[in-house]
């Protein structure tokens, strides 16, 4: 990785997609105290991130940036003080161009002043957006050198502060998959810790859907690994727009995607089935898996998806998902999802807790629009061959 962060996926909590810029200093520290209280930070939920709407339109005489005092009083570095002392780390956000997505000062031109600027403010993380592109100042370059100028110095400055930042890149969702995002994904690794590849999230199915088919992307997961992450946006597990299946699937989807996990809910509020959606120990471990593979998708049918995520053990995170207004059973194989030889194979359902063997069939009936996410082992003894892994091709950087 480029700054060593990073080596699993950022866990946390951003107000983006809950709150927009309705947002204040007491939410962010409500949000601190909730993520202990509920035994999300333990679990590796520790950065709360402040996304766009925390500063003024205009910086101040010397070229500093100005927080907006109405909604934060205190000031960032206080609320970076309130974070640290509850052992959590403290993310904010800016923008490349000329001004934030909201109209906010961006930071182009300043980037140096801004890293110094966050880093005695204790700022562990930064995403930087990509709106007002300065385009017009680079004549003749193309879209892609463009953002590699700005992004560069950006990480550069980040750099150059010597405290530990995670740089959060948004650049490649303002091109998806066009001519440009695949030039830009050439860079991306290379300066930061993960970017955002596709649509803004919001709180309903179809979205997660998009979000999901974007991510999954077969192209895109060799640029997935320790330090360097595709971002499918954030969680909108606890919000009214999905029903709790929904809510399971986005957060087994992404975390055989090796997505960031950053909630954005009410976190005080979060309890009942979406608390134990997002505590679930076994679907973090695979999203956290230190291998740093991000699942792809190695079968699909009428409507269903199964994907396969090759984990540090040997064992292979398999999801069955089904896209279908209707009930369905996907059936799959061991040897499809990356084992080879015919020995038995152990299951665990990685939300109900039931263990299986089997002698290389995998298959469940899933609910519309539902996941089941097995962790699937080669089972040792006598009678059993024992399975190896199939290699996945990793881009490193
Ligand atoms: C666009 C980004 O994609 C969103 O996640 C959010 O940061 C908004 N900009 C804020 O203006």
């Amino acid at each position: 990785s480029y700054n060593g962060l990073a080596l699993t996926p950022p866990m946390g909590f951003n107000d983006w997609a809950k709150y927009e810029c309705n947002i204040n200093e007491n939410l962010f520290m409500k949000t601190g105290d909730a993520l202990v209280a509920k035994g999300l930070s333990k679990l590796g939920y520790t950065y709360v991130n402040v996304d766009d709407c925390w500063m003024q339109k205009t910086r101040d005489a010397n070229g500093n940036l100005q927080v907006d005092t109405a909604l934060f009083p205190q000031g960032m570095k206080a609320l970076g003080d309130h974070l640290h002392a509850e052992g959590l780390k403290f993310g904010i956000y800016e923008d490349a161009g000329t001004n934030t997505c909201q109209g906010a000062a961006g930071s182009y031109g300043h980037f140096d002043q801004d890293a110094r600027q966050y880093a005695s403010w204790g700022v562990d993380y930064l995403k930087l957006d990509y709106c007002y592109q300065p385009l017009s100042d680079y004549p003749g370059a193309s879209a892609a050198d463009v953002a590699k100028i700005v992004y560069t110095q950006a990480s550069e400055a980040l750099r150059k502060t010597g405290r530990p930042i995670v740089f959060s890149e948004s650049a490649p969702a303002y091109y998806f998959d066009n001519s440009t995002f695949w030039q830009i994904m050439k860079w991306i690794g290379n300066e930061g810790n993960l970017w955002r590849v596709g649509d803004d999230i919001a709180d309903n199915w179809q979205s997660v859907l998009t979000n999901y088919e974007q991510t999954s992307m077969l192209r895109l997961a060799p640029y997935a690994g320790p330090g360097h992450w595709n971002d499918a946006d954030m969680l909108e597990v606890g919000n009214p727009g999905l029903s709790l299946t929904e809510q399971q699937s986005q957060f087994t989807l992404w975390s055989e995607l090796a997505s960031p996990l950053l909630l954005s809910t009410d976190v005080g509020a979060l309890s009942g089935a979406p608390l134990a959606i997002v505590s679930n120990k076994d679907v973090i471990a695979v999203d956290q898996d230190k291998l740093g593979a991000q699942g792809t998708v190695v079968q699909t049918g009428g409507g269903y998806d199964v994907l396969s995520k090759p984990l540090a053990n040997g064992d292979r995170a398999v999801v069955l998902f089904n896209k279908n207004d209707r009930a369905q059973t996907i059936t799959t194989h061991a040897t499809t999802v990356g084992f080879s030889g015919t020995g038995n194979v152990t299951l665990k359902d990685l939300v109900s807790k039931k263990v299986t063997t089997s002698t290389g069939t995998i298959a469940a009936t899933v609910p519309p629009h539902g996941t089941v996410i097995y962790r699937v082992s080669p089972t040792h003894g006598a009678s059993a061959p024992s399975a190896t892994v199939l290699s996945v091709t990793q881009r490193s950087f």
